[in-house]
Protein backbone atom coordinates (compact mmCIF):
# COMPACT_ATOMS: atom_id res chain seq x y z
CA UNK A 1 0.00 0.00 0.00
CA UNK A 2 2.01 3.49 -1.18
CA UNK A 3 0.61 5.30 1.87
CA UNK A 4 2.95 3.18 4.15
CA UNK A 5 6.43 1.94 3.51
CA UNK A 6 9.67 1.00 5.57
CA UNK A 7 13.01 1.73 5.18
CA UNK A 8 16.29 2.15 7.16
CA UNK A 9 17.42 5.37 7.75
CA UNK A 10 18.32 7.93 10.70
CA UNK A 11 15.09 9.52 11.65
CA UNK A 12 16.81 12.53 11.92
CA UNK A 13 17.70 12.61 8.35
CA UNK A 14 14.26 12.40 7.16
CA UNK A 15 12.76 15.60 5.24
CA UNK A 16 9.14 14.27 6.20
CA UNK A 17 6.97 17.42 7.37
CA UNK A 18 6.91 15.42 11.03
CA UNK A 19 9.14 12.94 12.99
CA UNK A 20 8.20 10.83 15.82
CA UNK A 21 10.23 10.90 18.99
CA UNK A 22 10.88 7.97 21.08
CA UNK A 23 10.90 10.16 24.34
CA UNK A 24 10.17 9.52 27.64
CA UNK A 25 7.86 11.16 29.77
CA UNK A 26 9.29 14.44 30.87
CA UNK A 27 10.14 15.38 27.50
CA UNK A 28 13.77 16.53 28.50
CA UNK A 29 15.79 14.27 26.33
CA UNK A 30 17.78 11.17 26.37
CA UNK A 31 19.61 8.64 24.59
CA UNK A 32 19.18 7.07 21.73
CA UNK A 33 16.31 8.24 18.95
CA UNK A 34 15.63 11.18 21.22
CA UNK A 35 18.99 12.06 22.04
CA UNK A 36 19.98 12.00 18.62
CA UNK A 37 16.68 14.05 18.07
CA UNK A 38 17.58 16.78 19.96
CA UNK A 39 21.26 16.92 19.21
CA UNK A 40 19.75 17.24 15.05
CA UNK A 41 17.49 20.02 16.41
CA UNK A 42 19.44 22.14 18.78
CA UNK A 43 18.85 23.70 21.99
CA UNK A 44 15.40 25.79 21.17
CA UNK A 45 14.04 22.39 21.25
CA UNK A 46 14.65 21.38 24.88
CA UNK A 47 13.61 25.01 25.35
CA UNK A 48 10.06 24.01 23.96
CA UNK A 49 10.11 21.19 25.61
CA UNK A 50 10.15 22.54 28.82
CA UNK A 51 7.20 24.52 28.07
CA UNK A 52 4.89 21.33 27.61
CA UNK A 53 5.18 19.83 31.25
CA UNK A 54 6.06 16.23 30.36
CA UNK A 55 3.62 14.24 28.43
CA UNK A 56 1.96 10.77 29.39
CA UNK A 57 3.14 7.39 28.05
CA UNK A 58 0.77 6.48 25.22
CA UNK A 59 -0.20 10.23 24.47
CA UNK A 60 2.04 12.94 22.12
CA UNK A 61 2.70 16.22 22.47
CA UNK A 62 3.81 18.47 19.28
CA UNK A 63 7.12 20.92 18.87
CA UNK A 64 8.79 22.59 16.07
CA UNK A 65 11.36 20.71 14.35
CA UNK A 66 14.16 23.56 14.89
CA UNK A 67 17.21 22.79 13.22
CA UNK A 68 16.28 19.12 11.95
CA UNK A 69 14.91 19.05 8.42
CA UNK A 70 11.39 18.21 9.60
CA UNK A 71 9.25 21.30 10.28
CA UNK A 72 7.41 19.39 13.43
CA UNK A 73 8.32 16.68 16.11
CA UNK A 74 5.52 14.45 17.43
CA UNK A 75 7.01 13.59 21.02
CA UNK A 76 5.86 10.09 22.57
CA UNK A 77 6.98 8.03 25.13
CA UNK A 78 6.48 4.72 24.60
CA UNK A 79 5.66 2.05 27.49
CA UNK A 80 8.56 0.13 29.14
CA UNK A 81 8.15 -3.64 28.45
CA UNK A 82 7.70 -5.26 31.38
CA UNK A 83 7.32 -9.12 29.94
CA UNK A 84 3.97 -8.46 27.98
CA UNK A 85 0.73 -8.40 31.24
CA UNK A 86 1.35 -4.94 32.26
CA UNK A 87 -0.78 -3.32 29.12
CA UNK A 88 2.06 -2.42 26.54
CA UNK A 89 0.54 -3.49 23.89
CA UNK A 90 -2.10 -1.02 24.55
CA UNK A 91 -0.02 2.04 25.37
CA UNK A 92 2.05 1.40 22.55
CA UNK A 93 -0.60 1.45 20.16
CA UNK A 94 -2.04 4.54 21.63
CA UNK A 95 1.68 6.07 20.95
CA UNK A 96 1.11 5.45 17.14
CA UNK A 97 -2.56 6.71 17.49
CA UNK A 98 -1.81 9.45 19.56
CA UNK A 99 0.81 10.47 17.14
CA UNK A 100 -1.19 10.25 14.27
CA UNK A 101 -4.45 11.85 15.01
CA UNK A 102 -1.87 14.92 16.37
CA UNK A 103 -0.62 15.23 13.28
CA UNK A 104 -4.27 14.70 11.01
CA UNK A 105 -5.35 17.83 13.78
CA UNK A 106 -2.95 20.13 12.47
CA UNK A 107 -3.23 18.94 8.91
CA UNK A 108 0.65 17.46 8.57
CA UNK A 109 0.80 15.11 5.46
CA UNK A 110 4.03 13.49 5.89
CA UNK A 111 4.59 11.73 9.06
CA UNK A 112 7.71 9.34 9.47
CA UNK A 113 8.03 7.13 12.96
CA UNK A 114 11.04 4.94 14.32
CA UNK A 115 10.48 2.15 15.92
CA UNK A 116 8.91 3.17 19.34
CA UNK A 117 9.95 1.08 22.61
CA UNK A 118 12.33 -1.26 20.88
CA UNK A 119 15.45 -0.08 22.17
CA UNK A 120 16.24 1.27 25.94
CA UNK A 121 12.66 0.39 26.32
CA UNK A 122 13.23 -3.45 25.75
CA UNK A 123 9.77 -3.98 23.36
CA UNK A 124 10.55 -7.47 21.34
CA UNK A 125 10.79 -6.09 18.27
CA UNK A 126 8.63 -8.71 16.47
CA UNK A 127 5.67 -8.27 18.77
CA UNK A 128 5.83 -4.15 18.72
CA UNK A 129 5.85 -4.55 14.75
CA UNK A 130 2.67 -6.31 14.86
CA UNK A 131 1.36 -3.82 17.01
CA UNK A 132 2.62 -0.50 15.72
CA UNK A 133 1.65 -1.51 11.58
CA UNK A 134 -1.80 -2.70 12.91
CA UNK A 135 -2.15 1.01 14.50
CA UNK A 136 -0.65 2.37 11.47
CA UNK A 137 -2.73 0.57 9.07
CA UNK A 138 -5.64 1.23 11.18
CA UNK A 139 -5.59 4.63 11.74
CA UNK A 140 -5.19 4.83 7.41
CA UNK A 141 -8.26 3.18 6.51
CA UNK A 142 -10.20 6.02 8.46
CA UNK A 143 -8.03 9.02 7.69
CA UNK A 144 -6.81 10.66 4.87
CA UNK A 145 -4.25 12.42 6.42
CA UNK A 146 -1.14 11.95 6.96
CA UNK A 147 -1.51 10.87 3.16
CA UNK A 148 2.20 9.49 3.75
CA UNK A 149 3.77 7.39 6.45
CA UNK A 150 6.72 5.28 7.00
CA UNK A 151 8.58 3.42 9.81
CA UNK A 152 12.43 4.10 10.02
CA UNK A 153 14.04 1.85 10.72
CA UNK A 154 17.75 1.84 12.30
CA UNK A 155 18.74 -1.39 11.12
CA UNK A 156 18.43 -3.80 8.29
CA UNK A 157 17.45 -6.81 10.84
CA UNK A 158 14.64 -4.39 12.44
CA UNK A 159 13.33 -3.34 8.66
CA UNK A 160 13.23 -6.97 7.87
CA UNK A 161 11.12 -8.24 11.15
CA UNK A 162 8.64 -5.23 9.82
CA UNK A 163 8.24 -6.44 6.36
CA UNK A 164 7.94 -9.35 7.36
CA UNK A 165 5.41 -8.28 9.96
CA UNK A 166 3.39 -6.23 7.39
CA UNK A 167 3.39 -8.69 4.09
CA UNK A 168 2.27 -11.71 6.80
CA UNK A 169 -0.72 -9.34 7.81
CA UNK A 170 -1.53 -6.33 4.71
CA UNK A 171 0.39 -7.25 1.66
CA UNK A 172 -3.09 -7.90 0.36
CA UNK A 173 -4.62 -5.00 1.01
CA UNK A 174 -5.32 -2.48 -2.27
CA UNK A 175 -4.33 1.07 -2.04
CA UNK A 176 -7.27 2.20 -3.17
CA UNK A 177 -9.19 0.31 -0.89
CA UNK A 178 -7.00 2.14 1.75
CA UNK A 179 -6.69 5.31 -0.16
CA UNK A 180 -10.91 5.48 -0.03
CA UNK A 181 -11.47 6.05 4.50
CA UNK A 182 -15.01 4.32 3.67
CA UNK A 183 -13.02 0.99 2.37
CA UNK A 184 -15.29 -0.86 -0.16
CA UNK A 185 -14.10 -3.19 -2.74
CA UNK A 186 -11.15 -2.33 -4.81
N1 LIG B 1 16.84 6.82 13.65
C1 LIG B 1 15.91 5.82 13.63
N2 LIG B 1 15.80 4.89 14.60
C2 LIG B 1 16.68 4.97 15.63
C3 LIG B 1 17.68 5.97 15.73
C4 LIG B 1 17.74 6.92 14.67
N3 LIG B 1 18.63 7.92 14.66
N4 LIG B 1 18.39 5.77 16.88
C5 LIG B 1 17.86 4.68 17.46
N5 LIG B 1 16.84 4.19 16.73
C6 LIG B 1 15.99 3.02 16.98
C7 LIG B 1 16.52 1.99 17.93
O1 LIG B 1 17.36 1.08 17.25
C8 LIG B 1 15.23 1.34 18.41
O2 LIG B 1 14.83 0.33 17.48
O3 LIG B 1 14.82 3.52 17.61
C9 LIG B 1 14.21 2.47 18.35
C10 LIG B 1 13.81 3.04 19.73
O4 LIG B 1 14.94 3.01 20.58
P1 LIG B 1 15.19 4.13 21.71
O5 LIG B 1 15.64 5.38 21.07
O6 LIG B 1 16.07 3.50 22.73
O7 LIG B 1 13.74 4.42 22.32
P2 LIG B 1 12.85 3.57 23.33
O8 LIG B 1 13.18 2.11 23.28
O9 LIG B 1 11.45 4.01 23.03
O10 LIG B 1 13.30 4.09 24.75
C11 LIG B 1 12.98 5.42 25.09
O11 LIG B 1 15.21 5.94 25.71
O12 LIG B 1 16.38 7.61 24.72
C12 LIG B 1 15.66 7.29 25.83
O13 LIG B 1 14.69 9.37 26.52
C13 LIG B 1 14.41 8.11 25.92
O14 LIG B 1 13.87 7.33 28.10
C14 LIG B 1 13.54 7.22 26.74
C15 LIG B 1 13.88 5.84 26.22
Amino acid sequence: MDRFSILVGDITASDAQAIVNAANTTLLGGSGVDGAIHRSAGPDLLAECRTLGGCETGRAKLTKGYRLPAEYVLHTPGPIWRGGTYGEAALLASCYRSCLELAEEQGIETVDFPSISTGVYGYPMAQAAGVALKAIMDFLREHELPRRVRMVCHTEAAAEIYRQTYNMWYAGEKAERLLSPEGGNA
